[in-house]
């Protein structure tokens, strides 16, 4: 048995207070654990969106009733509320800024809604970039002007990670993490088309979107820089992913760990790249409390064929569908109870805590 550190989701859409038929406070931390993860931070993109007091407390007050492993909640940067999150700091997980458009309404469009927020928001808390080719320059550029440590969500393009390098070595405080999705898939890869309907187009559909073969080896070559590995679990119903108007998002939380181990089983990085950056990088840039006799064991040479029927989430699909890999995870033990073991689930639910409490 390989034991692993409990491991850390710094990007998952949770989906409730307002999209419960996807996913919710009970199934993303099950699924997490279940995918031998003991944290999640929330994003705000929910209905409503989190961006002030009242909608910060609507999901905190469900995930302290339901959650299973432990998690924060981050807050949404919107066009007036740069007093209102920086207020808020301590009881989120970070500030979200959505500078490119994806699934929700929370969106900056302008530059100059962005200032107020780098002025605002404190320095000891992340600041987390929905930002895509050159607005993550800009977002960059803001980070160096007002000296505000960003971290960049899901990086999945060469010109970014590039970037991202070179902005180190200038010494901006800038952190980023890739998603499984962007490390495993290109924007050619045949995505199974599971049962009825429109199938692979609205399965295809995420943000950022799928890149190409050369944007991949660029993330590979500099897996150095990658700082954190992230699923941005974004369920959506399989009838919504097959439906007319499919919404982009792909679920993660089950398989980033089966995937990883099985590159490494391939060579391609090591158990020390993961512990680094699904342990050590999440907890210092998000300024995680230790979680005391906690751990994760898995089998890493169980091979097994990825199956969305085997999975907990409640979306009913993943990408990786008849994906082999080898590696699986056995048991959880959180804070000294043992949290998941062999498919089931041994704490109740609140038995989570806030990151922030
Ligand atoms: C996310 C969602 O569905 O909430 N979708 C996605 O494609 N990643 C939003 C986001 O993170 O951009
Ligand atoms: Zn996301």
């Amino acid at each position: 048995m390989l034991k692993l550190p409990g491991l850390i989701d710094p990007h998952v859409h949770v989906r409730e207070p307002g999209g419960t038929h996807k996913e919710d406070w009970a199934t993303a931390t099950q699924t997490a654990l279940a995918g031998g993860i003991t944290t999640i931070l929330g994003m705000p993109n929910t209905q409503p969106p989190i961006f002030d007091e009242a909608t910060l407390n609507l999901s905190l007050d469900s995930a302290k009733d339901k959650a299973h492993c432990d998690y924060g909640q981050y807050l949404g940067a919107g066009p007036d509320n740069a007093d209102i999150v920086a207020g808020l700091a301590n009881k989120a997980a970070g500030l979200k800024m959505y500078l490119d458009s994806t699934f929700g309404e929370l969106r900056l469009d302008d530059m100059s809604l962005w200032t107020p927020h780098f002025q605002k928001f404190p320095k000891t808390f992340p600041m987390v970039m929905h930002s895509e080719s050159r607005t993550m320059a800009a977002a960059i550029l803001f980070s160096a002007i007002y000296d505000h440590p960003i971290h960049i969500a899901h990086v999945s393009l060469k010109e970014e990670i590039l970037l991202i390098k070179a902005a180190k070595e200038k010494g901006i405080k800038v952190t980023c993490e890739v998603c499984p999705h962007h490390l495993f898939l290109t924007s050619d890869s045949p995505l199974p088309n599971l049962g009825e309907g429109l199938g692979v187009r609205g399965r295809k559909e995420v943000r950022p979107r799928l890149a190409t073969q050369e944007d991949v080896n660029a993330l590979w070559e500099n897996m150095n820089v990658i700082d954190c590995f992230a699923t941005d679990h974004a369920p959506h119903t399989i009838e919504e992913k097959d439906s007319e108007t499919p919404p982009p998002g792909f679920p993660g939380l089950e398989t980033i760990l089966p995937l990883l181990l099985t590159a490494v089983s391939d060579s391609r990085l090591t158990i020390p790249d993961i512990i680094q950056k699904m342990h050590t990088n999440p907890r210092k840039i998000f300024n995680l409390p230790e979680q005391p006799e906690t751990w994760v064991e898995v089998d890493e040479n169980e091979t097994y064929e990825i199956k969305a029927e085997n999975q907990f989430t409640k979306c009913g699909w993943t990408p990786f569908e008849g994906w082999k890999v080898k590696g699986k995870v056995k048991k959880v033990v959180l804070r000294g109870k043992t949290a998941f073991e062999d498919g089931k689930f041994l704490v109740q639910a609140g038995y989570g805590k806030n990151v922030r409490a």
